[in-house]
């Protein structure tokens, strides 16, 4: 039988009592739009991240749209962030006019390199982007220290794989400016739908946030700024905190089984995305590097263990971004980029499945131990 890559069935039937529950309340009120259970989530996850504000949105690309917006981006102003990440991270920039500015990545985090950033920062440069990638933070205390020493350059953590997540004791979407996170289903937090949210300390960008989110809108039908659509439905909302009930727990899973796959990964002499010390990864993916990656994911495949890969074009490589940056400016992100390869990874990936990866991992080496080095 083969291992779903992230089971989301058997978090369900975990949780099935309470999240049906939660969606019935909704469907009795009938507010399916601001409902109470709206703001009820953004003050739990106030209280669960430490941040002054949660405006929760429609996904976690809104999320960084309206955190743009909300600093005032316009077209020419250049954004300093990675070329390894999803698509989003770049997009937003590059639907304002502003300009993405890629710097390239460490070798064993796969995050931002904070070292090289100062080179790139302009007078143009209007805010850094780094994203806390397969869950771990990227290097925030420089990050902020360079932005700081560059009159105050906003910094906003992309962490739509990162939320739980920890940085030096505080949490993931409160160590900068702004945090944005995704509750897309198959995230750390997900929700049955699209979801995000943006944290921010900083009263007056999340008053601008608030507003962006609902049309501009100040008043009913007054529009005093531009902005979208992007509100967060009740019903997803009511599911996130459904899924809060048992979400330290799922962490401590998470974590647990990234140990158990760091030991024997570590003991077989392979090589992965290391996380430091001064962090905890919420292990949104857990990945390993191979040389010969194409091919050791079809073996995988042929032994029923799905493996994905995250992401197999640098975002300066792709054909509608290329042209911003050049290709070549990144080469760790360029060589990465060909070499990982993520194995299943969730709360609910039972022992014997976890050991099954392992299992299977052993027959490839055996039978084709080239691949592997
Ligand atoms: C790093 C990163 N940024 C942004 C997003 C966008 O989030 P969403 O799919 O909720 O729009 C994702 C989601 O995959 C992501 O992984």
């Amino acid at each position: 039988m083969t291992i779903p890559f992230v089971d989301l069935k058997s978090q369900y039937q975990a949780l099935k009592k309470s999240i049906d529950a939660r969606i019935h309340k909704v469907l009795d009120h009938g507010q399916y739009i601001m409902g109470p259970e709206v703001r009820e989530l953004e003050e739990r996850l106030e209280a669960y991240t430490g941040a002054r504000h949660c405006i929760t949105v429609a996904s976690g690309t809104e999320a960084l749209l309206i955190s743009l917006m909300s600093l005032g981006i316009k077209p020419g102003d250049e954004i300093i962030t990675t070329p390894f990440t999803f698509i989003a991270t770049a997009e937003v920039i590059v639907l304002l006019g502003a300009v993405p500015v890629f710097v390239d990545i460490e070798p064993d985090t796969c995050n931002i390199n904070a070292s090289l950033i100062e080179a790139v920062i302009t007078s143009k440069t209007k805010a850094i982007m780094p994203v806390s990638l397969y869950g771990q933070p990227a290097d925030m205390d420089e990050i902020n220290a360079v932005a700081t020493r560059h009159g105050n350059i906003p910094v906003i953590e992309d962490a739509a794989q990162s939320f739980g997540a920890e940085y030096k004791g505080l949490k993931s979407c409160n160590l900068s400016t702004i945090g944005c996170t995704s509750f897309f289903p198959s995230k750390p937090l997900g929700c049955y739908g699209d979801g995000g949210a943006i944290f921010t300390n900083n009263d007056g960008l999340a008053q601008a946030m608030r507003e962006i989110r609902v049309h501009g809108q100040t008043k009913r039908y007054v529009h005093t700024r531009v902005g979208v659509g992007g509100r967060m439905d009740t019903i997803q909302c009511a599911i996130v905190l459904a899924k809060l009930e048992r979400f330290d727990w799922e962490i401590e899973q998470r974590l647990l089984i990234g140990r158990r796959y760091n030991e024997w990964i570590d003991s077989a002499g392979l090589q992965r995305v290391q996380q430091r010390p001064d962090r905890t990864s919420v292990f949104a993916q857990y990945t390993i590097l191979l040389d010969q990656r194409d091919e050791a994911q079809k073996r995988f495949s042929d032994l029923s263990i799905p493996a994905m890969v995250h992401y197999p074009i640098p975002l300066n490589e792709q054909p509608a971004y290329k042209h911003l940056c050049c290709p070549d400016c990144t080469p760790v992100a360029q060589a990465l980029s060909r070499r990982v390869m993520s194995l299943p990874m969730g709360p609910d990936l039972l022992e014997v499945d976890h050991e099954r990866v392992v299992a299977a991992l052993k027959i490839a080496i055996q039978q084709r131990p080239v691949l592997f080095q």
